[in-house]
């Protein structure tokens, strides 16, 4: 079969007949328009043309073998022939590209919130947006981290602390450090290689990695690039179609996934505002920005195009159902209040997770280190406290927020915004600093603290006298005077564009 030619393809460019390229290949999605979880339009601006650029990090690479017949599906392309868009220079992404060729260097960043700080400054405009955004006012995002500023330590003197060990165990695996790689959604908005970064950085520093459901790599991929030694877990949205959930599951745990984690706070996804801005400007040439089939609703925004598949009405009384479907440990991820927690251990579960979904959910969520608190108190009332692992994410950025956590009772922590950052600016390399840089923080901590290991961490370390006062509303840190975006107002109209 001969190969397609640019003007064959450019010829179905409309809701009649739409055809895109995909990595050299074109396909016939006319009849999947209405289908598509994005919506319509995104595809139609693509219609008759070249769509990879636009596809490749929203959609893991066997989308099109999984979800379109083959039937529609019409051979390679002679790319040579496919007219080349002019692009219009524009100002704002040669203004980034500046700034990317005028980058620190790698060994400059010294702490997490240094890599955020280079994003915000090299990433495009899009990815910046979706990853860095919490909903609504954000005040629930903040206070995540904030909350670590109203713990402070009673450290211990004249231990001898020459050898410090900082490993221990999560669900049953030995790992070098209590932190672990959360499940965070599209890694190839910020780094053409996605999620496999964040494996690659996992291997070298043996830490455990989340697989997201919504991953921009296949699931496949991400466990194809992980070490026979590795951990990984999988994140599970649950999807309305119990059978597709069972073959996941069934899959990851078929492919070597040490632990499931059900995302229990994610029912509807929460609004977030930055995103949908960010994706304004660019007049909804990201997926995220629409939904439904064409008109763009802008009201529901970003994310929700990619989640529209998650069951809401996922319950308690579910669970058995996971249990009969795999072996793996099981974890809830998002627990948000004590009694759910306790309820947890009631149903058998193996582990929680206090997590507020990095602030992008309900706002005014408690962050997680805070409830830890309540959490331990009241396990240890029941003599629970070994009934299950708790784990919290949410605003850590530092090890002596790790530390702290771990006093409190924690198993261990879930990091997600700053390997993403890492990774956006640096690749894999960024997140292996990134990482290191943790470790040395951590070791450097326990030995002024006076411990030589992780079960020498308990609440006696602490004083947590001020946790209960909401510190959001203040000057903060300096990520929040130099980085965090103000809230803003809408945009005025670019008249020249009309
Ligand atoms: C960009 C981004 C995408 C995320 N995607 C998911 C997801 O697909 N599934 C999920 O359970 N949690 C997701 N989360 C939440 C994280 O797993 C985690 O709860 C949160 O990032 C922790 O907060 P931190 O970013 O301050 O470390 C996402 C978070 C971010 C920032």
């Amino acid at each position: 079969m001969g190969k397609l030619t640019g003007a064959e393809v450019a010829e179905h460019s409309s809701t009649a007949s739409c055809w895109v390229v995909v990595h050299g290949k074109a396909y016939d999605v006319t009849d999947f328009l209405p289908e598509h979880p994005g919506g319509q339009k995104i595809i139609l601006k693509y219609a008759g043309k070249d769509a990879t650029a636009e596809f490749d990090p929203i959609h893991p690479p066997d989308t099109l073998d999984k979800y379109l017949d083959r039937s529609k599906h019409l051979g390679p392309v002679d790319m040579s022939t496919l007219a080349v868009e002019e692009k219009a220079v524009d100002p704002e992404e040669e203004q980034r590209l500046e700034r990317v060729r005028r980058m620190p260097q790698l060994d400059q960043c010294y702490n997490l919130m240094d890599f955020e700080a280079v994003a915000k400054r090299v990433m495009k405009k899009t990815a910046w947006g979706y990853y860095s955004s919490g909903t609504e006012d954000e005040m629930t995002m903040r206070e995540n981290h904030t909350a670590f500023h109203k713990i402070w330590f009673r450290p211990r003197i004249l231990i001898d602390v020459e050898q410090v060990s900082i490993s221990t165990t999560m669900l049953g695996t030995p790992v070098s450090v209590p932190f672990y790689v959360t499940a965070t959604a599209l890694g190839k908005l910020g780094h053409p290689d996605g999620e496999v970064c964040l494996t690659r950085a996992s291997a070298t520093h043996d830490v455990v990695q989340m697989i997201p459901t919504l991953a921009s790599c296949s699931f496949d991929q991400i466990v194809d690039a992980k070490t026979p030694e590795q951990t990984q877990w999988l994140q599970l949205y649950v999807n309305k179609d119990r059978e597709i959930t069972r073959r996941i599951v069934e899959h990851a745990e078929a492919r070597g996934c040490k632990g499931l984690f059900i995302t229990v706070d994610a029912p509807q996804l929460g609004r977030r505002e930055k995103d949908m801005r960010s994706k304004f400007a660019d007049q909804g040439s990201n997926v995220q920005s629409t939904s439904g089939a064409g008109a763009v609703d802008r009201s529901q925004g970003a994310a929700r195009a990619i989640s529209s598949f998650i069951d809401p009405s996922l319950s308690w009384k579910d669970l058995p159902f996971f249990r009969s479907l795999t072996s793996m440990p099981i974890a809830l991820k998002g627990v948000q209040r004590v009694d759910d927690v306790l309820r947890a251990v009631e149903a058998g579960m193996d582990a929680v997770v206090l997590s507020n979904h990095g602030g992008r959910q309900l706002e005014y969520a408690p962050p997680a280190i805070e409830l830890l608190a309540d959490v331990m108190t009241a396990l240890r009332a029941r003599g629970w406290e070994r009934k299950i692992e708790v784990y919290i994410d949410g605003g850590i950025r530092r090890a002596t927020d790790i530390i702290k956590a771990v006093c409190l009772g924690a198993k261990g922590v879930g990091i997600g915004r700053p390997f993403l950052y890492a990774m956006s600016a640096y690749g894999t390399e960024g997140v292996e600093r990134a990482m290191q840089l943790l470790k040395d923080e951590m070791e450097m901590n326990m030995r002024l603290l006076g411990c030589t290991s992780i079960d020498q961490l308990g609440p006696d370390l602490l004083d947590t006298r001020g946790l209960s006062v909401h510190s959001v509303s203040g000057p903060v840190d300096h990520l929040s005077r130099s980085v965090y975006d103000p809230l803003i107002v809408p945009a005025e109209r670019n008249l020249s564009k009309l």
